[in-house]
C-alpha cells in the first residue's frame, strides 16, 4: 500500500487517481490545513470506490505511527507540506517547521516501520536563477526564498539518509509549473483568497471573479517581454509519480528528476491560450515585475523520459480546457 501524504491537495488528489488506475491501493494522510474533505470525495467518484484515510500531522509522530500500524504501507508519496513562496518569506519558521521537521519526522517514522521507499515533491524552484534553458538535473542549485530553501533542505536530508542506509529508494521529483484539472472538472486547484500563481489567477478573471490580471513586468528578455515557464499539466504530473514508483525498487541510488514538458510559454502566450479554451476575454495590465522573479524556466525532461519512461502528453490546450472546465463548473472551488 502507498502512504500519500497531503493526498488531499491539488496534486496529490490526481495523483491519487493515477495511482488507482495503475492498480495500486493507497492511503492519504493529511491534516486539511490547505485542502478539503470534499476533494477526496470527489476523487471516490472519479474512481468509483472508497480510499483510505487518515486524518493527521506530518509533523506528529504518533499520527505516522497511528497511519503506519492501522496500514501495511510499503512506499510513500510525500506531498504533504506548505507552498506559498511569498508566506515563507513572511513565516519562515512555520515553513522549515512543516516542510523539513514534518519530513524528518516522516522519515523517522518509515524507519522505525522499515518502509524505506519514497518519492518526494521537489521543485524546480530548486535551480534558483538558471545560468540557462532548457534546465538539466545537473544544473547548479540555490534557493532565493525560504519556501525554496526548504525544498533544497529535504533534498539534501533525503540523500543523507541514503549514504546513511543504502537499502533506502529515493525519487526526488522536481516539477515545473503544475496547472490544469481533471479531465471530468470536478477535481482542481482551489487556492485560498486571491492566488499568487498564475494560471488560478488567469481562470478566476475568465470566470468574472477578478476585475484584471496583473503580468509582472514586461521588459524581460523574452521573446515578447513577459516571463516564461514550462507549464505541465497536474495529469501528465501525476503519471510521472506512477512511474516513479513503477522503477523504485530497481533504484541502486538517488534519483532525481525534472518533470516538465520542455516548452516554455510566455505569460501572455498562456493568456491567449486560455481566451481561446474558455472563449472569454481576460482583462490585463502590464505591472512592475514581482520581487524574485526570473525571466526563464524550462526543463530538459529527457532524463525522465530516459529514467522512468515519462514524458508530458498534454499541451497547452487541455492544460487551459481543463482548467477552465474545472473553474466554471466550481467557480468558489470546493467550498460551494
Ligand atoms: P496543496 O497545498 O494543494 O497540497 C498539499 C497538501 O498537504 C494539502 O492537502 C495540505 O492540507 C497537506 N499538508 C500540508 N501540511 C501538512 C502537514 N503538516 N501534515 C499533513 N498534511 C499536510 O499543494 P500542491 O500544489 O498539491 O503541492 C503538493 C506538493 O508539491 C507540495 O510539497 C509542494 O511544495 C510541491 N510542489 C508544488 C508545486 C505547485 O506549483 N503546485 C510546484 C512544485 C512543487
Ligand atoms: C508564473 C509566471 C509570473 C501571477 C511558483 C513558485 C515555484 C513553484 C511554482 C512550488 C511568472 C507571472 C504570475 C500573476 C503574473 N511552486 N505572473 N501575474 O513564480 O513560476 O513559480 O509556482 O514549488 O516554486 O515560485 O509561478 O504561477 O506564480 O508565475 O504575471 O498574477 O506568471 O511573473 O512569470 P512561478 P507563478
Amino acid at each position: 500500500m502507498v502512504l500519500v501524504t497531503g493526498g488531499a491537495g491539488y496534486i496529490g488528489s490526481h495523483t491519487c487517481i493515477s495511482l488507482i488506475e495503475a492498480g495500486y491501493d493507497l492511503v492519504v494522510f493529511d491534516n486539511f490545513c490547505n485542502s478539503s474533505r470534499e476533494s477526496l470525495k470527489r476523487v471516490e467518484k472519479i474512481v468509483g470506490r472508497k480510499i483510505n484515510f487518515f486524518e493527521g500531522d506530518i509533523r506528529s509522530s504518533e499520527d505516522l505511527d497511528g497511519v503506519f500500524k492501522a496500514f501495511e504501507i510499503d512506499s510513500v508519496i510525500h506531498f504533504a507540506g506548505l507552498k506559498a513562496v511569498g508566506e515563507s518569506v513572511a513565516e519562515p519558521v512555520m515553513y522549515y517547521d512543516n516542510n523539513v521537521s514534518g519530513t524528518v519526522k516522516l522519515c523517522e517514522a518509515m524507519n522505525k516501520h522499515k518502509c524505506k521507499k519514497i518519492v518526494f515533491s521537489s521543485s524546480a524552484t530548486v535551480y534558483g536563477d538558471p545560468h540557462t534553458t532548457p534546465i538539466k538535473e545537473d544544473f547548479p542549485l540555490s534557493a532565493t526564498n525560504p519556501y525554496g530553501r526548504s525544498k533544497l533542505f529535504i533534498e539534501e536530508i533525503l540523500r543523507d539518509i541514503f549514504v546513511s542506509d543504502s537499502e533506502w529508494k529515493i525519487v526526488l521529483l522536481r516539477y515545473f509549473n503544475p496547472v490544469g484539472a481533471h479531465k471530468s472538472g470536478t477535481i482542481g486547484e482551489d487556492p485560498n483568497g486571491i492566488p499568487n500563481n498564475l494560471m488560478p489567477y488567469i481562470a478566476q478573471t475568465a470566470v468574472g471573479k477578478l476585475e484584471c490580471l496583473s503580468v509582472f513586468g514586461g521588459d524581460y528578455d523574452t521573446e515578447d517581454g513577459t516571463g516564461v515557464r514550462d507549464y505541465i499539466h497536474v495529469v501528465d504530473l501525476a503519471d510521472g509519480h506512477v512511474k516513479a514508483l513503477n522503477i523504485i525498487n530497481k533504484l541502486e541510488n538517488v534519483l532525481t528528476v525534472n518533470l516538465g514538458t520542455g516548452n516554455g510559454y510566455s505569460v501572455l502566450d498562456m493568456v491567449k491560450a486560455f481566451e481561446k479554451a474558455s472563449g472569454k476575454t481576460v482583462n490585463y495590465k502590464i505591472a512592475p515585475r514581482r520581487a524574485g522573479d526570473i525571466a526563464k524556466c524550462y526543463a530538459d525532461p529527457s532524463y525522465a523520459l530516459e529514467q522512468l519512461g515519462w514524458s508530458a502528453k498534454l499541451g497547452v490546450d487541455e492544460m487551459c480546457e481543463d482548467s477552465w472546465r474545472w473553474q466554471s463548473n466550481n467557480p468558489e472551488g470546493y467550498t460551494a
